[in-house]
This record gives C-alpha cells, sequence and structure tokens, in this order.
C-alpha cells in the first residue's frame, strides 16, 4: 500500500472527465487500497481517482465518525439512477484544503456501481453518504466544489486559495 500525493486545486487533471475503468484486475484493486489508505491518512471521507492523477471512474468513502469502526465503501463505473430532494451540508475536498463551503444537494440518491470484486450493486443514501456520494461524482466529470457555488463566494474562494498557496515553503 501506498499513500499518494493529493492534487490541489487549480492543477488542470481535476477538470479531466474520467474514464470508464474497462475490467476490475488487480490493477485497480491496488490503486482503490491506495486511494483508501491516501484518503484515510489525510483524512478525509471520500476521495476520487483524478484527486491522485488517475482519470478513471473509481472513488471510495468512508463516513464513519472518528470513533466508529471503519466503513469503506468502493465505486467502480458509478452511475447515479435518481435524486431527490435537497439538504445543504458544509462540504470539504482534501483537493481544497482549509475550504469548506455550503452547498446545497439531492437528499436522497440511489446508484449503481461495481465494487472492487467487480460485482454490481445498487446503494441507496441519504444525508452525509447521498453528499459524498454526489461529491465524488462530480469529481468523476471534473466538476469540483467551486463550481457550486455563487460568483462571490467563488471569488473569495480564490483568493484564500492563492493566499494559502503563496504562503507555502
Ligand atoms: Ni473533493
Amino acid at each position: 500500500m501506498a499513500i499518494l500525493p493529493i492534487l490541489e486545486y487549480p492543477d488542470p487533471r481535476l477538470r479531466a472527465v474520467a474514464q470508464p475503468v474497462a475490467q476490475v484486475d488487480d490493477d485497480v484493486r491496488q490503486l482503490v487500497e491506495n486511494m483508501a489508505e491516501t484518503m484515510y491518512a489525510a483524512p478525509g471521507v471520500g476521495l476520487a481517482a483524478p484527486q491522485v492523477g488517475v482519470a478513471l471512474r473509481i472513488f471510495v468513502i468512508d463516513i464513519a465518525g472518528e470513533d466508529e469502526p471503519s466503513d469503506l465503501h468502493v465505486f467502480i463505473n458509478p452511475e447515479l439512477l435518481q435524486t431527490d430532494g435537497t439538504q445543504s451540508w458544509n462540504e470539504g475536498c482534501l483537493s481544497f484544503p482549509g475550504i469548506s463551503e455550503d452547498i446545497k444537494r439531492a437528499e436522497r440518491v440511489l446508484l449503481r456501481a461495481l465494487d472492487r470484486d467487480g460485482k454490481p450493486f445498487e446503494l441507496e443514501a441519504h444525508g452525509l453518504m447521498a453528499v459524498a456520494i454526489q461529491h465524488e461524482s462530480d469529481h468523476l466529470d471534473g466538476v469540483l466544489m467551486i463550481d457550486k457555488v455563487g460568483a462571490l463566494k467563488r471569488r473569495l474562494m480564490g483568493k484564500k486559495l492563492a493566499r494559502r498557496q503563496h504562503a507555502s515553503p
């Protein structure tokens, strides 16, 4: 296993549309393991393959709390089948360190994906899990949280990130 470097906005690789995984083989499983280790080390509740520079339709999510056992979900070639309702969460993103914003999304999602053995499954999710699924699905299409906020907030986010990047050694 290995911890992978996480790309940060505005790295252009975060804007690529990721390609479907042709076959869930050992290379894909190795990538998934490394992504999970990277997410836990960060720490974060979700990580999409484009965030580690791999343009494939894969993401991992674990929304378990610090005092709960880990609960890793692996999604390969995910497809959102249904979305309903609305909710707003204060979201963060490992590609936008130090930034969090309230973002409106669907309250419930139904999706289909392949698991780490390449087996198809369907999952219905609400609340934070539904938010995480939508956030990570966006990454696969090159859509980022900065696209989900209004023009004023987008400018403020841009300034905050620029300050942070200039301040780093
Ligand atoms: Ni993100």
